[in-house]
């Protein structure tokens, strides 16, 4: 592995000056800030952290995150309300980005103008022209940008990738995948601190570029709800499907778009779907065939929560949830007949000509075929998010390429964003994935 210092200097040469100087810090350890320290920043932060990562500071809005992130990581950490002040220092080499949607493309921007490395959560953006000048950003400056769907650096896609390019189940043709809950927490209600005062909560500051409101500690606790912060159930979780879905046919993004669906259950003043349903024609792609996904996201499943995948081919179906599973059943190797409503004489001669051709045959052992089912499974505790970190940090030392760089990001999050536009406007949209840009 190379050492600090060797990084830093590769990475010094792509870059300006300036921003070559805030890489420093006094030992070999990488050092992170997070922006955003709620639920999948405290995630975030533990991932890096267990990579061998050093915290150094948290910026976030409402003090008891700031209160928090000193409980769970110590009183060493700076912490500030105002992520800016994170990015001017200089003992800081990367940031990871866990805010609420509507801050990612800003924050993200500024960072690597800062010369600061991204870890940014997804969806990379939420606004669909904000991705292509993103990954211009990350160009431009010769930062890392990860993006945070962790599913792309799962073993357990890269096993169902290999699969799929080994043939295991002939040829695709559509993918089904779908992500149901049934519970008030699954449905985004999460708990408001019994301390969300305007003293405590730098509420403007949570608002930012978004249309300005009186203080309502609700629209921040639960931002994803609003279309204001957020992405709904689009940009949320088909997200983390199209992301892993690319990632397992190397394809790019869909050709046209259409989405439906409403808010049937959850009617708390939120201004998204509870359920949403997308489908998505996909062009083919090297020796991808073309094939159709269907996605679902339902919030009102009274079975309870289920994810997964379902990639059907010519020859079998591959399943992944926890790990994949590949079913076959053989097609028979006679056609077989439908003639029972036919005339008498008519059916005769039909079955005549048929035994002529598939002559009848007593059943054997020999000619029986095989239909079965093999699952794959990782290691027991194995996590996909750990593997993404470490991606990252990885990539960061070596200033080699991450798994989920901007394109892929936006290639993802622009069909999502896509269904979001598709389900508010009541129209189909046809996109390029090749340019990622709105066609036609
Ligand atoms: N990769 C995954 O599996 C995964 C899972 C959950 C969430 N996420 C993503 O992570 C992000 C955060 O989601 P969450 O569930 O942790 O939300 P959260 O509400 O728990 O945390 C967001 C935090 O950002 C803070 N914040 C808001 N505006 C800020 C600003 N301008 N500057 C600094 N801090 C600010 C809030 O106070 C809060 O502490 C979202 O983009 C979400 O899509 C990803």
């Amino acid at each position: 592995m190379p050492t600090r210092r060797h990084f830093l200097q590769s990475a010094a040469a792509a870059l300006p000056l300036s921003a070559a100087q805030t890489t420093r810090s006094a030992n070999d350890r990488i050092q992170i800030a997070t922006i955003g320290l709620g639920g999948m920043g405290t995630g975030d932060t533990q991932s890096s952290l267990a990579n061998g990562a050093k915290l150094v500071a948290v910026a976030d809005i409402y003090q008891g995150r700031l209160t928090r992130a000193r409980e769970s990581f110590g009183n060493d950490v700076a912490i500030t309300r105002d992520y800016r002040e994170v990015l001017a220092r200089k003992d800081v080499d990367a940031v990871i980005i866990s805010t609420p949607d509507h801050w990612h493309a800003r924050i993200a921007t500024e960072a690597m103008q800062a010369g600061k490395d991204v870890y940014v959560e997804k969806p990379m953006v939420q606004k669909l022209d904000d991705g292509l000048p993103l990954a211009e950003v990350a160009k431009a400056t010769g930062r890392i940008l990860q993006v945070g769907s962790q599913r792309v650096s799962s073993v357990v896609y890269k096993k169902a990738q290999m699969l799929l390019e080994s043939g295991a189940i002939g040829e695709l043709n559509m993918v089904e995948a779908w992500w149901d809950r049934n519970s008030a927490i699954g449905a985004w209600q999460y708990s408001i601190p019994t301390d969300a005062t305007p003293e405590n909560i730098d509420w403007d500051r949570f608002i930012g570029a978004a249309p300005k409101r009186a203080f309502e500690p609700t629209r921040l606790f639960r931002w994803r709800n609003y279309q204001d912060y957020g992405t709904g159930v689009a940009g949320d979780l088909f997200v983390h499907l199209f992301s892993g879905m690319h990632f397992i046919t190397g394809a790019i993004g869909p050709e046209r778009v259409y989405a439906t669906g409403g808010l049937r259950y959850w009617k708390d003043g939120r201004d998204v779907p509870d359920v949403m349903l997308g489908v998505y024609d996909y062009p083919s792609r090297g020796k991808m065939p073309a094939f159709n996904l269907a996605l679902r996201v339902n919030f009102v499943n009274g079975a309870g929560e289920t994810s997964g995948f379902r990639f059907v081919g010519s020859e079998g179906i591959m399943t992944v949830d926890n790990g994949v599973t590949v079913s076959k059943q053989p097609r028979e190797s006679e056609p077989g007949y439908t003639v029972d409503q036919f005339p008498k004489a008519v059916q005769d001669q039909y079955l005549k000509e048929y035994y002529a051709k598939y002559p009848r045959q007593n059943p054997t052992a020999d000619a029986m075929r095989p239909a079965n089912q093999e699952k794959y499974l990782p290691p027991p505790g194995y996590s996909d998010h750990m593997d993404h970190h470490r991606n990252f940090l990885e990539a960061v030392r070596s200033r080699k390429p991450v798994t989920e760089d901007a394109l892929f990001g936006i290639r993802a999050a622009g069909p999502a964003l896509l269904s979001n536009m598709s389900i508010f406007n009541k129209r189909p949209y046809n996109w390029n994935p090749e340019a990622v840009k709105i066609a036609g």
